[in-house]
């Protein structure tokens, strides 16, 4: 397969869930430790090898565009005061001039219809596709693994991450159904949208990453409402899969679903017993918390 150089970021969604917290900032924005969940994102793509970064927001998320750009007042004023790491810091944050593009989804049709907002930027080339939703906590990542397996495949091979979920939560996700192995991916033979437990083809869970072939774009432009009135990609997908082979990998490391409140406090809690100046502190305030001293 070709290199992966560009990688989409569906960051249009309007954060209900959060609500107030999202009311004037994006829920992307919201952090885990002190890194946006965009940022820990970004971070995976990164370390993917990704060069390229497109952002699909909406209405109320510049300050999306504000967080990869410098902010000179902030880095002058650090600078004054000697603040040397926190320099560094923004300064290895900071994506390449050039290699952040921002498009807006103007209505709210869907991932499947966010993505093909995205198809001027991508060109004809295959692209990675991480959701902000979800953060997979594992070094090396979740897309360097899918990148890793995409070698071992043919040259127009789809792959996308999967994990096992309970069978009373499959009517959350996209589902697939499971063919034969190759290499540490599994061929995929059915894909479906957020199926009641008795229709799901298996309690695989699509997990929000995906590397996918340019032709997903065709068949977006044409695709119907599926699945909670919206343009599905899981759709798009299956009807991509007639022509081309799709494959599932089951990664490596612990996904928080940061979508729902109970993912992303958990989230929170896990990197920060992850993170060397804080991990001790934590511990005690969680024995605290549960009881415990
Ligand atoms: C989206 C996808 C779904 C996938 C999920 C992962 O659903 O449509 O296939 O399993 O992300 O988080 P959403 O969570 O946007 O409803």
């Amino acid at each position: 397969m070709p290199k992966i150089r560009k990688a989409i970021f569906p960051v249009a969604g309007l954060g209900t869930r959060f609500l107030p917290a999202t009311k004037a900032m994006p829920k992307e924005m919201l952090p885990v430790v002190d890194r946006p969940l965009i940022q820990h994102v970004v971070d995976e793509a990164r370390g993917a090898g990704i060069e390229h970064f497109i952002f699909v927001t909406g209405r109320n998320k510049s300050v999306i565009e504000d967080h990869f750009d410098r902010q000179f007042e902030l880095e002058v004023t650090l600078n004054e005061r000697g603040k040397k790491n926190d320099l560094a810091l923004l300064s290895h944050d900071l994506p390449e001039a050039g290699s952040a593009s921002f498009t807006r989804q103007q209505s709210p049709l869907g991932l499947g219809h966010a993505v093909w907002c995205a198809r001027e930027l991508v060109g004809r080339e295959p692209f990675a596709l991480l959701l902000p939703d979800v953060l997979v906590q594992h070094d090396p990542g979740c897309l360097a693994q899918m990148i890793a397996a995409a070698g071992a495949l043919e040259e127009r091979a789809n792959i996308v991450a999967v994990e096992e979920v309970p069978k009373d939560r499959v009517h959350m996700y996209g589902v697939v159904g499971v063919g034969p192995s190759k290499g540490k991916a599994f061929g995929i033979t059915q894909m479906v949208e957020k199926p009641k437990a008795a229709d799901a083809p298996s309690n695989l869970a699509i997990t929000g990453r995906y590397i996918l072939q340019p032709e997903i774009f065709d068949v977006l432009e044409k695709q119907s409402t599926g699945a909670g009135g919206e343009i599905q990609l899981t759709d798009a997908m299956l009807a991509l899969a007639k022509s081309q082979p799709f494959y599932g990998l089951k990664f490596e490391g612990r996904s928080f679903d940061c979508g729902s409140k109970i993912g992303f406090l958990a989230a929170n809690m896990s990197y920060a017993l992850e993170r060397d100046d804080l991990s001790a502190a934590m511990r005690e305030e969680m024995q605290r918390l549960m009881g415990g001293k």
